[in-house]
């Protein structure tokens, strides 16, 4: 029997150093909305259709003109260093061996090019607008260089998040990894870890510089209200994330399951719209997929699949949850996520 997901929690928890794992699996604050997110899928309920043909199931699925296998993505996560000695190389190779889209971290331990080298299917980049802004913008076009369809520019970040409940997520990230994709970038001596911090003074504006100087699209990630959303759309965005960073920004923020429904409203269709947090299978995708998601992103667990495992454990989680999806939506009496709708999901009862 192939491992599943929860396999591969257990196995990095036993594998990754106790500092390393909690900085991974920590949220902000309280851990408030870091808890609530996996419970959020839950709190609705199916309304399944019958007696359709539902013999054969097809996930593939179209982002900004990408074709993927299915509709999970590998959201962007930092210093995949920490959990495997083949870092973003292992992820992105595991995840294109599965059909994926990855989306790569600014914050990654590889280079942009050695993952772009390693990639064997279609991945995004992911920026941080830096205090140095030349940071970002040359970081980007060597994302666009080595062969990224696309920016994700994550919103929901001014500072850090404050993760005071583990204490053990002060982990000190070595220079050589923190800075492996800027150090080209910064003149010697220069105070790396400052101008490579988040610039809090961000504005809509940067969505469309970062799509000319790249000449990709930009998908705004950490949006949790219809009307931000619709700002970012007007100023540009080719997408939108909703999402709360895995519980690791803004702690006591609405689960991005509760908010979709309001964002979709308010898009209106004119771009797709993702979401992410507490993904753990096949049917938390079916209702985010129902409720009108064009994707959905997942975070921990192919963080855990690659500490216990690297590449071919990546593409076992992937293709876990593709095999999930598969059978729930069958048996929801669809054989498409674009058969699905939003009268297929009510709220649970109370
Ligand atoms: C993240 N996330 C994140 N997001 C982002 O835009 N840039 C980043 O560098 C990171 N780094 C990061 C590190 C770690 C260890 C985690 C767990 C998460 C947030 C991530 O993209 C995503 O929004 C959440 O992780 C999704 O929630 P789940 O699937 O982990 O519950």
């Amino acid at each position: 029997m192939l491992p599943t997901l929860a396999d591969h929690a257990e196995t990095a928890r036993a594998v990754l150093p106790p500092e390393v794992w909690d900085y991974y699996a920590a949220g902000s604050g309280e851990e408030t909305t870091l808890q609530e997110a996996e419970r959020s899928w839950g709190s609705y309920r199916l309304r399944p259709r019958v007696l359709r043909d539902v013999s054969v199931v097809d996930l593939t699925t179209e982002l900004l003109g990408v074709r993927v296998a299915s509709p999970f993505v590998v959201a962007p996560m930092a210093f995949h260093g920490l959990a495997h000695a083949d870092a973003e190389c292992a992820t992105i190779q595991g995840a294109g061996d599965a059909g994926c889209l990855t989306v790569v971290s600014t914050r990654a331990s590889r280079t942009l090019e050695d993952i772009g080298g390693a990639s064997t299917g279609p991945w995004w980049f992911q920026a941080y607008l830096m205090r140095d802004r030349g940071l970002t913008e040359a970081l980007t076009q060597r994302a666009a260089a080595a062969g990224a369809r696309a920016v994700v520019l994550t919103v929901d970040t001014p500072y850090v998040g404050r993760k005071n409940k583990v204490s053990g997520v002060r982990i000190a990230v070595p220079d050589d990894q923190y800075l492996v994709n800027l150090a080209q970038h910064l003149l010697p001596g220069a105070v790396g870890r400052e101008s490579a911090e988040q610039d809090p003074s961000m504005t809509p504006d940067v969505i469309g510089r970062l799509a000319e100087i790249s000449g990709l699209p930009v998908v705004v990630k950490g949006v949790l209200r219809g009307d931000e959303a619709l700002r970012c759309v007007e100023a540009g965005a080719a997408g939108v994330v909703v999402s709360n960073h895995g519980g690791r920004q803004l702690d006591r923020a609405v689960p991005a399951a509760h908010v979709l429904p309001d964002v979709l409203d308010a898009v209106g269709g004119r771009v797709p719209v993702l979401v992410d947090g507490g993904i753990r299978g096949g049917t938390d995708a079916l209702v985010a997929l129902a409720l009108g998601a064009d994707a959905v992103l997942v975070g921990r667990p192919v963080l855990w699949a690659l500490a216990a495992g690297g590449a071919p454990s990546v593409r076992v989680a992937l293709d876990a949850l593709a095999d999930d999806l598969r059978h729930v939506l069958a048996v929801a009496g669809a054989t498409r996520p674009a058969d699905l709708d939003a009268t297929m999901v009510v709220p649970a009862p109370r």
